[in-house]
């Protein structure tokens, strides 16, 4: 047997990474970077209490009483990478009939599976504004999770929120208005979370750049750096923008928040004690467990004390077959360095997370799919090749969710120009339609694996957050079907460089040009064309942006069609007449062709609405990314403080192309009768008073013999480079820990408090209960109403959206708290728009009290069609 692996995965449980939470160690290792992250221990145990999670955590206090410490750290620990079917999977605890926990990407479908479906990336449901379709998006991706046997369905993500719109994932997410993000996140939750899927909001936080997010990856690259890019932001940013969305993923209920690669203020995200028992444990109240991206974890004791329940996926780095926890938490605990109420909360919190969403032991659905291969049998442990057997059962779960995934992509799809009544098409007599983007990968639809390619049409951008086509609709096929059934002349050209041929095709009289093109962007791992994730620049891709200067001086009747990751430059050709019409069609996933041409024939009439700014250069966006590393430690300061995005464009009153929540329908609206009331709401009170004392769920204690904890050999067999809880050895000394820090002096320092099980403080911003912040933070203190009519002559919906200005000197000149999405409304037809505006929405982030505060400078209000467009304005009493 190779005991190897694990003798060596028994290290570190002082490791040198415990020292990475105090203050000096930052200094020391890099004088430049002034930024730090202050310490908060211990860290928040459960609250029997929490509003919502009292069910869930009598049924995991039965449950985790029973458990062994082993049965506890194999809950806590990965398997490893590959080490079974799952991207990642936690120990089982087969004794209780606990089948492992299956962690699977992504925010779009089933990642690595066949048989699913695939769902328009978050940012293009962002774009409908409508609470309903993300709400359905979610259910229905959480039922295709279920199907599967996934446990947690690793999404949605509200981190990167899009500081930069060249960020590599910002169409995983959903927008950079934090409002529309923190919208999207609950519904999202919900709906998965209904489904009987654990959801995990992630990426927590700050990770708003692929460049130097892991450290091995870009050296990988060629980057010469030591440690992640820390990204630096300020207690107020914090709460008023990145953190937003995640209180609102809490407050949903959500039983699963992901901790992200980079650093935030010079402390790694997964064992950074002020983020995740600070303001997520603490403040917010979060009730569900913490997990680390994969391989984002960098310490042992130091990261479980900081706060991170889980270690995904399970191994210190890929296949090393080391772990920082497996082996190093069971004898931390048995040593006493781990205190044993933080182990029962890690395992608490996992399996209240678990039964939160109507899970039962004995109940759970066996993961049926294998995401290494799609072979039918194989090793169930495909890193080891072992454990031969049927490891893909095929199962078909979509369940006809195509018709949905058509609909949000249509609904999500932005009309951004219409001159000339271009649009809607009727029956036009020649249609051309000319660009890659418009036609099929040559090596199909899942040609690249993990979408990392940008050949065909973008129907799903690349990385971890994609999943396999079970088909993809383009744009040519279902445009060639419907111009067929209406009797016109059909003729595509699926290149952008076959310009001779494309004149003489466009140039033909009475044809109507349709021109795909994109704008490609993924996760870091991957580069395409030079792009390592982020995008280089914000210029079409494959010179997409002479294909329309080609096409519009040829035919003055070309309509654009973009797909894309993100804000595109259009300033070089979206004012010319010949281009008389412009749709967004964001990330669009299966049903692409079907939904672009359901809008571009006014089957469905757009309503959405830009979920971010487009503006007229690179530069105007106020912020960038770092694309050369500034030092050994690449250091990115968020000084912009929350000005990004429209906040910027508006505070610098630069000109832009399309303003944020801009779009266009094929009728008309018309705003009037801005109504506000006043509501009675209490004065707001800070929470006081403490904590119960950290629980003690288990029933004995755990022996502290050694022999005890050695790997039963007689039980079952070792499987190479899986991550055990067990000890390879009756030594704790340096050479069974191999931790190059064993002895000397501070290896074994623990943060202050960090051990302390007494009551703590609550914090004054969080609520003795509901999770998501004090709850009188959402007591409603105003309702705004407004008239919407629809005055053309067909029916629409319309996206009416509210803003306030919080009237500050620091404060942007407004900003989102409200808007709806109105279906349906006929001509001449009037619809109420209504906003519950909260104390939330009215306070800003007061650093020396540590709460919301109401400032008492004006607040003014406005409500429109857009974030330019705001006819409506009143000033709250
Ligand atoms: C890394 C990505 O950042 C994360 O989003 C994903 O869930 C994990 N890999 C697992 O694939």
């Amino acid at each position: 047997m190779n005991h190897l692996t694990w003798a060596l995965a028994t290290a570190a449980v002082f490791s040198g990474n415990a020292r990475a939470n105090t203050v000096p160690q930052f200094a020391e290792r890099d004088a430049s970077a002034s930024a730090q992250s202050p310490p908060f221990y211990p860290s928040p145990w459960m609250n029997p209490k929490a509003t919502d999670w009292e069910s869930a955590y009598e049924q995991a206090k039965a449950f985790v009483s029973q458990m062994t410490l082993m049965e506890k750290v194999n809950l806590t620990t990965g398997v490893g990478w590959e080490g079974e079917q799952c991207v990642g999977n936690v120990g089982a605890v087969p004794r209780l009939g606990l089948k492992s926990l299956c962690m699977q990407d992504s925010p779009v479908g089933v990642r690595d599976a066949d048989f699913v479906s695939v769902f328009t990336s978050g940012q293009t449901v962002a774009a409908t504004f409508d609470r309903q379709l993300l709400y359905a998006r979610g259910l229905a991706m959480g039922q295709e999770h279920r199907g599967k046997g996934v446990t947690v369905q690793l999404g949605p993500v509200a981190g990167p929120l899009g500081r930069a719109p060249e960020g590599g994932r910002n169409w995983e997410g959903f927008s950079p208005d934090p409002v529309l993000t923190g919208v999207s996140m609950a519904e999202t939750i919900r709906g998965i979370q209904d489904a009987g899927v654990i959801a995990c909001a992630k990426h927590l936080i700050g990770n708003e750049q692929e460049h130097f997010r892991q450290a091995p990856e870009a050296v990988g690259y060629g980057y010469n750096i030591t440690e992640s890019v820390s990204s630096n932001i300020d207690d107020k940013t914090m709460h008023e923008l990145y953190l937003w969305p995640f209180a609102d993923a809490v407050r949903a209920g959500v039983g699963s928040v992901m901790c992200s690669y980079n650093q935030v203020n010079n402390s790694y995200a997964c064992q950074n004690s002020k983020l995740l028992n600070g303001y997520l444990k603490g403040e917010l109240g979060f009730q569900g467990m913490v997990m680390s991206d994969w391989a984002a974890q960098h310490a042992g004791v130091s990261s479980a004390l900081a706060g991170l329940d889980m270690a995904m996926p399970g191994d210190t780095s890929f296949n090393s077959g080391f772990a920082f926890w497996g082996p190093n938490l069971t004898l931390s605990v048995i040593n006493g360095t781990l205190p044993e109420w933080r182990i029962d909360d890690m395992a608490m919190r996992i399996m209240a997370a678990f039964f939160k969403v109507g899970n039962k032991i004995g109940e759970q659905v066996t993961t049926n799919f294998a995401s290494w291969t799609t072979d039918t049998y194989g090793p169930v442990h495909y890193a080891a090749g072992k454990g031969y057997q049927k490891i893909n059962e095929h199962v078909d779960v979509r369940a006809g969710h195509g018709t949905l995934i058509r609909e949000i992509a249509a609904k999500g799809t932005v009309l951004l120009k219409n001159t000339n009544k271009a649009l809607p098409l009727n029956k036009p007599r020649f249609l051309a339609v000319i660009g890659d983007d418009a036609g099929s990968n040559p090596a199909g639809p899942n040609g690249c694996s993990d979408r990392g390619c940008n050949n065909g049409t973008l129907g799903m951008a690349w990385g971890s957050g994609s999943a396999n086509f079970p088909y993809l609709v383009t744009p040519d096929a279902a445009l060639q079907a419907k111009a067929l059934s209406d009797g016109s002349v059909y003729q595509s050209i699926l290149a952008n460089n076959q310009l001779d041929a494309t004149k003489a095709l466009v140039s033909q009289d009475g044809v109507t040009a349709v021109v795909f093109v994109n704008a490609d962007s993924g996760e870091g791992y991957i580069s395409v064309d030079g792009n390592e994730g982020d995008r280089n620049n914000l210029t079409l891709w494959r010179n997409g942006d002479n294909l329309i200067k080609k096409v519009s001086s040829w035919c003055n009747n070309t309509i654009v069609v973009i797909h894309s990751t993100g804000a595109v430059i259009v300033d070089k050709w979206y004012s010319s007449p010949n281009v008389t019409a412009i749709l967004w069609a964001g990330i669009p996933g299966q049903e692409s062709g079907n939904s672009i041409t359901d809008v571009l024939y006014g089957k469905v009439n757009p309503a959405a609405r830009t979920p971010f700014t487009w503006g007229n250069s690179r530069e105007s966006y106020g912020t960038d990314l770092l694309y050369k590393p500034n030092g050994d430690i690449p250091q990115v300061d968020f000084t912009e403080g929350s000005f990004i995005d429209y906040r910027h464009f508006d505070q610098a009153n630069t000109s832009l192309a399309y303003e944020f929540g801009y779009g266009l329908s094929y009728t008309t609206f018309s705003y009037s009768n801005l109504h506000v009331t006043k509501k009675r709401a209490a004065v707001y009170q800070p929470t006081t008073g403490k904590t119960i004392t950290a629980p003690t769920i288990a029933k004995t204690k755990p022996s502290t013999n050694l022999n005890d904890y050695i790997f039963p050999d007689a039980k079952f067999p070792y499987i190479w480079q899986y991550i055990y809880p067990y000890f390879n050895t009756t030594s704790s000394g340096k050479e069974a820990s191999q931790d190059p820090y064993y002895g000397e002096p501070n290896s074994a320092y623990l943060p202050e408090n960090a051990t302390n099980g007494c009551a703590q403080p609550l914090h004054a911003a969080g609520d003795k209960v509901a999770p998501g912040g004090n709850s009188a933070l959402y007591d409603v203190l105003y309702t705004v109403t407004a008239q919407v009519k629809n005055t053309g002559s067909v029916t629409g919906d319309e996206v009416p959206q509210l803003y306030v200005s919080l009237g500050g000197p620091g404060d942007p000149p407004k900003v989102l708290r409200g808007f709806d999405r109105l279906r349906d409304l006929a001509p001449g037809q009037t619809g109420t728009f209504e906003v519950n505006l909260t104390r939330r929405d009215l306070s800003n982030w007061d650093t020396a009290s540590q709460n919301w505060v109401i400032s008492d400078c004006p607040k003014t209000i406005y409500v429109g069609p857009s974030s330019r467009k705001l006819p409506l304005k009143a000033t709250l009493a």
